[in-house]
């Protein structure tokens, strides 16, 4: 579970965050929403303290942390509860598949190589990769790199897996792998919290929805029920704009 109580964060006298309140329970998939520039990352960073809070208060794992008190073993607790997947991968250039997947772990968790490679092949496995551990960063596909970085991301076991934009840097051949990737491995973790354009995933995936614009959270709504009729005017156009772009005009073309 992850609470967030009246996060606020400006850069410059830029607010990008206005007051947010959300709670992830366990169990949860948390979907957010909106359009770009809209605060989604910056949101998902200040949860782990990558970006500080202005304001507000985090609680997680029985700790209530707050963002103009936190010490840096409170940020430290709460990068342990979490486990962010970047939209650009961030592996190692130097370090194979494996070796990606296994440093947090002896690293962070000084976990002994041996048990830690164990761990980390078995993960391979889990979202595909066996045949790859050997292979570097470069001698990979875009949607296994993903898949690479969302294994080490589960490799240290977080409480709450942050993914921001997973699929937003891949060819669109290779998204639905790993859309299906994460699917699987939801079972795995307590919560999700997943910032995505891709809608169809948004609307099989979540539990919830959080549609936030110019730093506001607009609606925190069942996900049943958002793809349904959005409470606002503004969630409203942004999925009507979204579908629009769904629709390739040949696809039409075909079809008449
Ligand atoms: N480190 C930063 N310094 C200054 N402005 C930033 C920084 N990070 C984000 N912003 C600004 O905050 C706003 C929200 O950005 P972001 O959270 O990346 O939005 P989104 O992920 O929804 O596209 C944007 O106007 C962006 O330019
Ligand atoms: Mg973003």
């Amino acid at each position: 579970m992850i609470r967030l109580t009246g996060i606020t964060k400006s850069f410059g006298d830029k607010q990008v965050l206005r007051d947010i309140n959300m709670t992830v329970e366990t169990g949860e998939i948390l979907v957010v929403l909106g359009p770009s520039g809209s605060g989604k990352s910056t949101l998902l960073r200040c949860i782990n303290f990558l970006e500080r809070p202005n304001a507000g208060v985090i609680e997680s794992g029985g700790r209530v942390i707050d963002a103009k008190t936190a010490t840096a073993r409170d940020i430290l607790f709460l990068r342990n509860q979490t486990a962010m997947v970047f939209q650009q991968f961030n592996l190692f250039a130097n370090l194979t598949a494996v070796g990606n997947v296994m440093l947090g772990l002896t690293d962070v968790k000084a976990m002994k190589k041996r048990v830690a490679r164990e761990l980390s092949l078995q993960l391979l496995e889990k979202v595909g990769l066996s045949d790859k551990s050997g292979f570097y960063p470069g001698q990979l596909s875009g949607g296994q790199q993903q898949r690479v970085a969302i294994a080490r991301a589960l490799a240290m076991k977080p409480d709450v897996l942050l993914l921001d934009e997973p699929t937003s840097a891949l060819d669109p051949e290779l998204i639905e792998d790993v859309l299906e990737c994460i699917e699987k491995v939801a079972e795995d973790v307590n919560s999700m919290i997943i910032v995505t354009h891709e809608l169809g995933f948004a609307r099989s995936v979540a539990d919830k929805i959080v549609f936030i614009d110019e730093g506001v959270i607009l609606e925190e709504t069942e996900a049943s029920q958002f793809f349904l009729s959005p409470a606002t005017q503004r969630a409203g156009e942004f999925l009507k704009n979204s579908l629009r772009r769904y629709i390739n005009p040949a696809d039409t073309l075909l079809q008449i």
